[in-house]
């Protein structure tokens, strides 16, 4: 009879950690929504003690999804326990996840405390998780290089203290498969009262292997997988959610296993939290790369074009991947459009349908074929957004081989519309720095990347930007068949980003009555807000 395995999502909390992965709390709500839909058994919302963001985060998402369990992750400590439950409070299934360093590396120096102090620690910090929420999960971090008789004494001492998951963390990516298959097997034979415990996978692919080991850990007894979508995480990232899944999926003939993840929401959650952190992933990403079903080689289409199964071990529809062929044009109507919005997966509100049709036609006019990359584009890049504080009215850009390039923007806020230009050594830039000016809220991109979408001549630029204001980051992805226009709605997008979290961060303080209203008005938004 095949078994189950949990698969536990960490793309909000180890992924979004990751430097340029941040996302503000309605991207991690939508996110958390996106997961729901996908399947996810235990969603780990985020760090409630380490910022008010990643409480509210926490909370809010607690509040809301049902159906998944929401984990919360706490140091061994009692102030990160205790907020992690506050956090938790709305939760209609919370679990603390607890953590302590247990290798002589980290005890030596990191934590500088001994063998017998950490083993105190975890008992009772496992002990106080328990007397609040009855789902503990414990990871002793760095268990992948931790000494295995002190692991088994640690592992012991979390299950006596209560915790009902033990989760063994290859931290820093340095297992390989038989290591990490053992530590598993050794665990579950040599901890008394494994038999009421769900052991833990959760692996990191600074060697590559974050997937492998998740697999070879799962060989070894684990029934609960930690992942990310599209592998992002510390360093160089976490165990991919869509590989592990599909792993299990398709070699289902050989591992007596299953998930019960829905494989065809798998595109969908890859490209929302591309769109939400503006990280794209390579091409040939495994499963939800633009390349992972195309095939160019004249041999390999010959034989597609036979038998699909001759090149293709999974179908691009199994993962929710749109295909490439021709769907709509200049005449296409609203309901066609509608109705392959649904094929898509996407059920749209009528005010939706409306803002899509009419940036449909605009792509249309100007564009012969629409593919569905296009129309993935076009519902992922506005209507799901945060409002629009400033909107590009009018763009043009002055540029040479020789000397500087000069940008005039047109921004509208409320009805009413600023003009400025700028010079810069590019186009691009030129038009931030005009943007800036109109907004008040100068940024520094950090990230800038270009791609085409859709295949042909026709295929429109589709720019990511991330960009640095006030210290925090924001981004902002756009297409148009002009680059620089892409680039500078993209930005604008960043910018606005900004603007909502700047006047939302506002709204709290003047509430709080810690800041003067207008002092804020002047400096950001010259035409008020
Ligand atoms: O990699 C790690 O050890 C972690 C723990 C906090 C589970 O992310
Ligand atoms: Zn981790």
């Amino acid at each position: 009879m095949p078994e189950k395995i949990f698969v536990f999502d960490t793309t909000l909390r180890d992924g979004e950690q990751s430097p340029g992965c941040s996302m503000n709390l309605d991207e991690k709500i939508e996110m958390a929504r996106q997961l729901d839909r996908l399947g996810v058994d235990i969603l780990e919302a985020g760090f409630p003690i380490a910022s008010q963001g990643d409480f509210d985060a926490v909370r809010l998402i607690a509040a809301e999804i049902r159906r998944p369990i929401i984990a919360a992750l706490a140091r061994a400590s009692e102030l990160d326990i205790k907020r992690a439950w506050e956090a938790l409070q709305e939760a209609a299934r919370p679990r603390i996840h607890t953590f302590l360093a247990t290798s002589d590396i980290h005890l030596q120096f990191k934590l500088r405390k001994t063998r017998e102090e950490i083993l105190k620690q975890i008992s009772f910090a496992v002990g106080l998780a328990k007397s609040f929420c009855p789902d503990v999960e414990f990871s002793p971090e760095d268990a992948g290089r931790t000494d295995r008789n002190y692991l088994i004494e640690c592992c012991h001492a979390a299950v006596e203290a209560g915790a009902s998951t033990l989760n063994l963390p290859d931290t820093v990516g340095y297992c390989l498969e038989p290591e990490y298959e053992k530590m598993f097997a050794d665990v579950k034979a040599r901890v008394p009262g494994m038999e009421r415990v769900i052991l833990s996978t959760h692996t990191h692919d600074d060697l590559g292997m974050a997937v492998a080991n998740t697999l070879a850990g799962i060989r070894g007894g684990a029934r609960q997988v930690e992942c990310t979508i599209n592998g992002i995480g510390e360093r160089a990232g976490n165990a991919a959610l869509e590989e592990i899944v599909m792993a299990v999926h398709v070699r289902r003939d050989v591992l007596p296993i299953f998930t019960n993840i829905h494989t065809e929401e798998l595109y969908a959650s890859s490209q929302m939290l591309t769109r939400l952190t503006g990280v794209a992933v390579q091409r040939n990403k495994a499963i939800v790369g633009r390349n992972a079903f195309a095939h160019e080689a004249g041999i390999h289409q010959d034989g597609v074009l036979k038998n699909a199964i001759t090149y293709e071990i999974i179908t691009p529809q199994t993962v929710g991947m749109p295909s490439n062929q021709i769907v709509l044009g200049k005449h296409s109507g609203r309901h066609a459009l509608v109705k392959r919005f649904e094929e898509l997966g996407y059920q749209l509100t009528k005010p939706e349908i409306e803002r899509a049709y009419e940036q449909f036609c605009r792509l249309a006019d100007r564009k012969k074929n629409i593919y569905d990359e296009d129309l993935l584009v076009l519902v992922n890049e506005g209507f799901k957004d945060i409002p629009e504080m400033f909107s590009l009215k009018l763009f043009q850009t002055v540029s040479s081989t020789e000397g500087r390039a000069t940008a005039t923007v047109e921004l509208e806020k409320e009805g009413e519309m600023f003009h400025d230009s700028a010079t810069a050594d590019g186009p691009c830039d030129a038009a931030f720095r005009a943007i800036d000016r109109i907004t008040g809220i100068p940024g520094t991109v950090v990230d800038f990347s270009v791609h085409t979408v859709g295949p042909g001549t026709d295929g429109v630029a589709e720019v990511s930007v991330r960009a640095r204001f006030e210290g925090k980051e924001f981004s902002g992805k756009s297409t148009s068949h002009n680059v620089v226009e892409a680039a500078a709605r993209a930005y604008l997008m960043s910018a606005n980003k900004a603007a909502y979290e700047l006047k939302r961060a506002h709204l709290s303080a003047s509430a709080a009555g810690s800041v003067h209203e207008n002092e804020f008005v002047d400096r950001f938004f010259p035409g008020g807000y």
